[in-house]
């Protein structure tokens, strides 16, 4: 299995599920948003050697490479740029770098007879739908670049499936992972002030930052804080293990997250009680374009890959502590 993107968060962790449910892995990753140590740390954690090129996988010719090299059994497309601010600063690099190299990873299976192909899509191509998320929804337009780089590559990916019946495609919409391995070895460490809310919340826990600002408690919801549906990574993770498993020709398209909404507010209890730590706050104004309530309809993943996520909101608030309290940040 080729996994693009596997020394990033929900790649490298998805190359543990993997390799557990007896795949060979191959990696491609740039590293333009992760470090070559986590390659070193999950095959620490897996105790097997991995493959790694580092390249773009934009660059055609390098991916050919790796399919001339190595007997793929299908890909797994995680590499991408994902800062939903920087997609509205810098469109253009966004609509290259996720759309470009989508297309090169496709042509590439089609030329070289591999036939399974998994795309990382998103929450955020349902737009401002009604909750839950059904996969039978039509796409709403997003509010960023970003989400219409997954919303323009599921498309591509639907025209080619149709256009190859031996081909299969799932596309995977994920909702809001969090929470790490585990051995606290691996895990999600975002340069810089990060973005999302588990990361800010753990770096606010080991004093690296004074205080979370929640963005809005005047949403409709069950305390006016934002709600969404958090997702174990190792969850995730098994999820594509289960798409593949399940792949049938044609495209398909699940939805992966827990079916829960959990608010800014429940979260932040949530880690305080998990951990014993206290997490100072403050409610500032709303984040543009930021939804009130985001949640996924599981019933598909259920019933056709027989998968559910299974880790529950302290798991996730101890899994992402545990590796935050191992982890060294550079430039903050
Ligand atoms: P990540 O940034 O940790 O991992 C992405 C990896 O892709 C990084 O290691 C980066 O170096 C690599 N990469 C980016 N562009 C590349 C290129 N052109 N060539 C080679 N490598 C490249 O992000 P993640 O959270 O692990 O996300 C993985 C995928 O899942 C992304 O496509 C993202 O859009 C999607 N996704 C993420 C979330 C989330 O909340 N984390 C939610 C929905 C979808
Ligand atoms: C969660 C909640 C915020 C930070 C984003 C992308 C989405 C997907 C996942 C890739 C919201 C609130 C956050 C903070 C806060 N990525 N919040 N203070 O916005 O659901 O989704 O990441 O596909 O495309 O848009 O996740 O973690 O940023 O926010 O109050 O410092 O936490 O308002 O309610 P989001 P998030």
């Amino acid at each position: 299995m080729l996994v693009t993107g596997g020394a990033g968060y929900i790649g490298t962790h998805t190359c543990i599920a993997l390799i557990e449910a007896g795949h060979t892995v191959v990696v491609a990753d740039n590293l333009c948003n992760s470090k070559r140590e986590s390659i070193e740390k999950f095959k620490k954690i897996m105790n097997t050697h991995i493959p790694f090129y580092e390249i773009d996988v934009s660059n055609r010719k390098a991916v050919e490479t790796i399919f001339e090299n190595h007997q793929l059994d299908g890909v797994i497309h995680f590499a991408g740029l994902k800062a939903v601010g920087e997609s509205v600063e810098k469109p253009s690099l966004y609509y290259e770098n996720n759309v470009v190299s989508t297309l090169v990873l496709v042509n590439c299976c089609l030329k070289f007879g591999v036939n399974r192909f998994v795309f990382s899509s998103s929450a955020t191509v349902y737009g401002d739908n009604k909750v839950p998320f059904v996969e039978t929804m039509d796409l709403l337009p997003t509010t960023n670049p970003y989400g219409e780089t997954k919303a323009i590559c599921e498309r591509i990916l639907t025209d080619i499936a149709k256009a190859n019946p031996s081909f299969s495609v799932s596309l995977l919409r994920y909702f809001n992972p969090i929470g790490a391995h585990e051995s606290g070895l691996i895990g999600e460490a975002p340069n810089g002030i990060p973005n999302n809310l588990m990361p800010y919340i753990t770096q606010v826990a080991k004093g690296m930052r004074d205080y979370l600002s929640i963005f809005g408690n005047d949403y409709p919801t069950i305390d006016g804080t934002g709600v969404r549906d958090y997702i174990h990574v190792m969850d995730l993770a098994e999820g594509h293990v289960a798409a593949i498993h399940a792949m049938l020709q044609g495209v398909h398209i699940y939805n992966l997250g827990t079916g829960q909404g959990t608010s800014v507010l429940q979260l932040v209890k949530a880690f305080e009680e998990a951990n014993g730590v206290t997490i100072r706050y403050e409610i500032v104004e709303r984040r543009p374009g930021d939804l009130a309530c985001c949640y996924a309809d599981v019933e598909k993943a259920r019933q056709e890959l027989g998968w559910i996520a299974k880790r529950d909101v302290v798991t996730m608030c101890k899994d992402a502590w545990r590796f935050e309290k191992n982890t060294l940040h550079q430039g903050v």
